[in-house]
């Protein structure tokens, strides 16, 4: 599918140094003409800066052969004059809110940074969006990243956006489903449209180190167990990055939306244990040839209790995305891994200077 209607459009897209934020940017520089692509990122340290850096090093070799233009502002989302010098100086047409502070487990410990990123970054960012609504600029919508982490531990599964999701286990859902709200209030009070987009355990190529499939990685290579907790019986709904991208433009590039607000569930509407989800990883570390041929999984896991923050299970009802777009998210577990983990291997021997 073409997105035609994204040409010649401003988008800002923020969080644009991270791992959903790179790979939008990436498939938009690819595909649009004549589209002005801003990205904003605060570059921090909560994971590797340099696999930040190496993104932003990809989309400007990217936006070299692009029929688009890119630019990227460093900056953070706390910075209020940052943020109105760039939405002054771009006119956006639409605006893709995907930097945040990530980490269901980690909002446990350090509460104080999702206040910042999630908190009032939002609300600065949208108080941007309000001022150019209420002078009639030209933005159209305001599309920002939610999270599977809202349902809590709901036990009526599929999860579905008509749920109330009032029962957040973290800090870091909390905050996400106060985005939602603050959204929906700003769509009542100033006519502003937000699509909001519970993302489920995205994974895959460029991905985040923080994250169970790519910090088992780590551990493996180097000889270290990994710990399963409730033993690996976590059920959850993988998503794979150019799903959850294919989504993501597709809801922008909608003509118009009927609500001022709306929220919409962006998962694959599978679920799988995370003990088989380490065993295909391991298996595809095998077949890519990062790990060897005799690697005994066995040997390298351990059953751990709960965990503070985790949810059990995930699984996204997808029938109302596909309904409204035309598309369900298809990549298989396996073959998704498979393509991390050879990305995982270029990746290393290109940093490691061949
Ligand atoms: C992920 C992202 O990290 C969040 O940013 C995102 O908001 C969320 O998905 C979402 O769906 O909205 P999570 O599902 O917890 O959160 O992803 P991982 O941290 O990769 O964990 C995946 C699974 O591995 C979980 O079931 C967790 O219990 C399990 N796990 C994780 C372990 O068994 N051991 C570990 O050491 C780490």
């Amino acid at each position: 599918m073409t997105f035609s209607s994204l040409d010649g459009k401003r988008i800002l897209v923020t969080g644009a140094a991270g791992f959903i934020g790179g790979a939008l940017v990436a498939r938009l520089l690819g595909e649009l003409q004549r589209a002005q692509i801003v990205g904003f990122d605060s570059v921090n340290d909560y994971y590797s800066v340099a696999l930040k850096e190496y993104r932003l090093r990809r989309l400007a070799r990217i936006a070299e052969r692009s029929q688009s233009t890119w630019r990227f502002v460093r900056g953070s989302l706390t910075d209020v004059a940052a943020l109105a010098r760039l939405f002054t100086e771009n006119d956006f047409h639409i605006v893709v809110h995907l930097a945040a502070q990530a980490g269901v487990r980690y909002s446990v410990e350090r509460p104080d940074k999702y206040v910042e990123s999630n908190l009032v970054g939002f609300c600065n960012l949208i108080e941007e969006c309000r001022k150019r609504v209420e002078r009639s600029q030209s933005l159209d919508r305001l599309i920002y990243a939610s999270s599977s982490s809202v349902y809590g531990n709901s036990e009526s599964t599929p999860f579905s956006t008509s749920a109330r999701a009032d029962e957040p286990v973290s800090f870091y859902a909390a905050t996400k489903r106060a985005n939602e709200l603050i959204a929906y209030s700003y769509g009542s009070l100033y006519g502003l449209t937000s699509i909001g987009l519970r993302f489920f355990t995205v994974y895959g190529p460029f991905g985040r180190p923080d994250m169970f499939y790519y910090s088992a990685t780590e551990n493996f290579v180097a000889g270290r167990p990994v710990s399963l907790y409730r033993g690996g019986a976590c059920r959850r709904d993988f998503t794979y990055i150019d799903d959850a991208v294919e989504g993501i433009v597709r809801v922008m590039s909608r003509e118009r939306y009927s609500r001022a607000s709306s929220i919409f569930n962006l998962g694959s509407g599978r679920s799988v244990t995370v003990k088989d989800f380490v065993s295909t990883l391991r298996d595809a570390l095998v077949e890519s040839g990062v790990l060897a041929r005799d690697f005994d999984l066995t040997a390298y896991v351990r059953s751990a209790p709960d965990v503070s923050g985790d949810v059990v299970t995930t699984l996204a009802d997808v029938e109302p995305f596909e309904r409204e777009f035309g598309f369900r998210p298809g990549v298989e577990v396996g073959d998704g891994l498979l393509r991390f983990a050879r990305w995982y291997r270029e990746y290393k021997l290109e940093s490691s200077g061949r």
